[in-house]
């Protein structure tokens, strides 16, 4: 495969890599997207925010409008059902320094349908398209507008014409790319994303620009992915939480080298006591804590003792402080540790809980 041939551009926002860190909520902060760009990830996309919670000051607020200079390019996400406010908050987030503005149309959680944001757009084209126009309106002449979708409310063929609605709509209107989520918005996370849709639509898409999303646990599975779907990029999601390793992986294999070794011991140690350092900056202890209990609970799917590291962050991490004993037992790079497993099972399995 050309590495030429994957240099994704979102609008005027030039990427140069297919491989994207995902919008993961309850993860995807600062913090975790500035280890995702140490280890070479050359874009990233924060958590969904609620468009009403962007516009009022507050703790929550400052968090998701921090920005730091080696973050960019970066993208800011939003969700929300009124197409005025979802404008002015897209406004803020641009004013903040996001460098391309999404719109979450995928969320399946109940709470969120129910109030009329997220997935719920999926099965509401107008309203939809008129958040779509509204956004459009409001930040394009600084950043380009992108749009995030599953495949469909459900299989009815009616949820597969609203997509379309949607998605030619969406392009009409001037968005830059569609990221797509292969699985209905019905479907949550039973089940494999459907990547033969990916297909057809990329097919259908022509010139239009598509990221493909779902069951993306290891670098192989990317580059299959582009591979298979022609997608122009790929947003890894489940597969990078604990595992940043991933987009080097990714870099290796769509330029033809072999894959990097796994990460040892002590890489392993210096990327999470980092990561750990950075929210404990970024949150206070307390909440710093909570969070990182689980990316720690993902990073020891990289350890050659999964169970063993895994139970000590969960169970005996109380206070930052008491990191360090879980670094010194198990991370201790004079320790000869058995064979860093290569992801696959392990990986897998990890991504599976999610
Ligand atoms: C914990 C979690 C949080 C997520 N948060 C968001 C989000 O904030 N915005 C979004 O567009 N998608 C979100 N997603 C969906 C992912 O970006 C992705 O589309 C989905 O997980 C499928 O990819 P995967 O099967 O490779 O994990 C989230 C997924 C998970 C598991």
């Amino acid at each position: 495969m050309g590495y030429d041939h994957f240099m994704l551009t979102i609008g005027s926002v030039e990427i140069g890599s297919p491989f994207v860190q995902a919008a993961l909520s309850g993860y995807s902060d600062l913090p975790m997207r500035t280890i995702a760009k140490r280890l070479g990830c050359r874009f990233t996309l924060n958590e969904v925010v609620l468009d009403k919670f962007i516009m009022y000051p507050g703790k929550k607020n400052k968090r998701d409008l921090a920005m730091t200079d080696d973050m960019h390019p970066v993208g800011g996400q939003l969700m929300g059902s009124d197409p005025d406010v979802f404008a002015e908050a897209a406004d803020v987030m641009v004013r903040a320094g996001y460098d391309v503005m999404d719109i979450n149309f995928g969320c399946p959680v109940k709470k969120v349908l129910g109030r009329c944001r997220g997935g719920y757009m999926l099965g509401h084209p107008d309203e939809a398209l008129a958040i779509v126009r509204n956004v459009y309106g409001a930040v394009s002449d600084r950043v380009p507008v992108t749009v995030k979708m599953r495949r469909g409310m459900d299989d009815s063929p009616e949820a597969e014409r609203r997509f379309f609605e949607i998605f030619d709509g969406a392009f009409e209107i001037g968005v830059s790319a569609i990221t797509v989520h292969g699985r209905t918005v019905e479907q949550r996370y039973k089940g494999p994303s459907k990547w033969e849709f990916l297909s057809t639509l990329k097919k259908y898409a022509g010139d239009r620009v598509v990221l493909g999303s779902g069951d993306l646990f290891r670098a192989e599975d990317c580059i299959r992915m582009l591979e298979q779907t022609g997608v122009d990029g790929v947003t890894i999601a489940r597969g990078c939480i604990g595992n940043p390793w991933i987009f080097r992986e990714c870099e290796a294999l769509l330029a033809g080298r072999p894959k990097p070794d796994p990460p040892t011991i002590a890489e392993q140690r210096a990327v999470i006591a980092e990561h750990c350092e950075l929210a404990r900056e970024f949150f206070g202890d307390d909440r710093a804590t909570r969070i990182m209990r689980k990316h720690c609970i993902r990073y020891a799917s990289r350890h050659p003792s999964p169970k063993k590291v895994r139970r000590a962050f969960a169970e005996d991490v109380k206070t930052p402080k008491d990191w360090q004993n879980v670094f010194d037992h198990f991370y201790d790079s004079s320790v000869d540790y058995p064979a860093i497993p290569d992801d696959d099972a392990q990986l897998v399995a990890a991504g599976a809980e999610g």
